[in-house]
């Protein structure tokens, strides 16, 4: 039996996981979770051990190979982390080189590239030869399947979508005022959501989600997600703000890739009833019909475990294993 390890790095948790393989999906023994460390050195030294823990606990003999998966840039060559906009602390760490002690091939991979290849092959991707990944959750990424392989592009910057302009105003993403991460991303909808509680509250007009200034910080996506659904006006108009983004960067994809099927992560999934009206007007407005006829929109199909399966889904590439 085959057993891989994972290592997924977030903006807000990493999760260090084995798993078996046989054939289908993974079967995840066992994982351990926590929340990303300030200091990337006490991450991997956390992931090290957790690693070593769930070997033990679970009683492997062996491991094969070890994935890893990290918001971009990065430079899967040589294993490096290079300051992505969620991880700013982790410019040039080298996050291959820990785990050699293990002895086995170990990979990295841009995690929205790690999550495409995970959906693409057991989740809402699969059968497709031309298909994208979104993320849609701290970050905006996208993995893209193209002719039925990944395509990471030069130097692993293919799909950094997050950082294309999409108006010349608005909350910043990537760096970027206006940006696609800066709409279409948890902190972004929360930036979003923040300055035009605060307009209403020193209006005398707040909203459901924010009564008072003192409560800004605890907007969330999902705070704000959750009035929208009970019909609270300002949130219904943040997410028609955040579902015509999101309609608009996908009409670009669209038109450039011609993909069959876009699979969106994370916030998609939980606020796909508000969203995909939205959206679904905006392509039908902005996108070439020929185009969008193909293409179907549709939430990640692996739910909770998509970081974890990203990460396998990279230490299978690193054992040539991928069978479709
Ligand atoms: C990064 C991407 C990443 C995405 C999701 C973006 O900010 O630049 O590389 O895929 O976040 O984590
Ligand atoms: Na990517």
């Amino acid at each position: 039996m085959t057993v891989l390890a994972g290592f997924d790095i977030g903006g807000t948790k990493c999760s260090v996981s084995i798993a078996t393989v046989s054939g289908e999906q993974p079967k995840i023994l066992n994982k351990i979770k926590y929340p990303t460390p300030p200091s990337p050195d006490e991450a991997l030294e956390r992931a090290i051990a957790s690693l070593h823990q769930l070997i033990k606990e679970e009683k492997v003999d062996r491991i094969e190979a070890i994935g890893i998966s990290c918001g971009g840039p990065l430079d899967s060559k040589r294993g490096l982390i290079l300051s992505p906009p969620n991880l700013p602390a982790w410019d040039g760490i080298d996050v291959i080189r820990p785990f050699r002690e293990f002895g086995v091939p170990v990979g990295l991979q841009n995690d929205a590239n790690a999550c495409a290849l995970a959906e693409w092959t057991w989740g809402a991707g699969r059968g497709c030869d031309n298909m994208i990944f979104l993320t849609f959750g701290t970050g905006m990424g996208a993995g893209l399947i193209l002719n039925g392989q990944l395509y990471a592009g030069e130097n692993d910057m293919a799909g950094e979508v997050g950082h294309i302009r999409l108006e010349e105003d608005g909350p910043v993403g990537y760096g970027k005022a206006g940006s696609f991460e800066g709409f279409c991303s948890g902190g972004g909808i929360a930036r979003l959501a923040r300055q035009m509680a605060e307009e209403r509250i020193r209006a005398g007009n707040p909203p459901s989600f924010c009564r008072h200034l003192d409560e800004l910080p605890h907007v969330t996506a999902e705070t704000v997600g959750r009035s929208a659904r009970n019909g609270d006006p300002l949130a219904l108009e943040i997410y028609r703000i955040v579902g015509e983004k999101l309609g608009k960067g996908l009409a670009v994809l669209v038109d450039i890739l011609n993909p069959e099927r876009i699979v969106i992560g994370s916030i998609y999934g939980r606020q796909q009833e508000l969203l995909k009206p939205i959206v679904m007007d905006v392509l039908q407005k902005e996108a070439l019909p020929h185009n969008l006829s193909v293409c179907q929109i549709v939430p990640a199909g692996l739910g909770e475990s998509v970081g974890d399966l990203a990460s396998l889904s990279v230490a299978m590439q690193m054992c040539k294993q991928i069978h479709r």
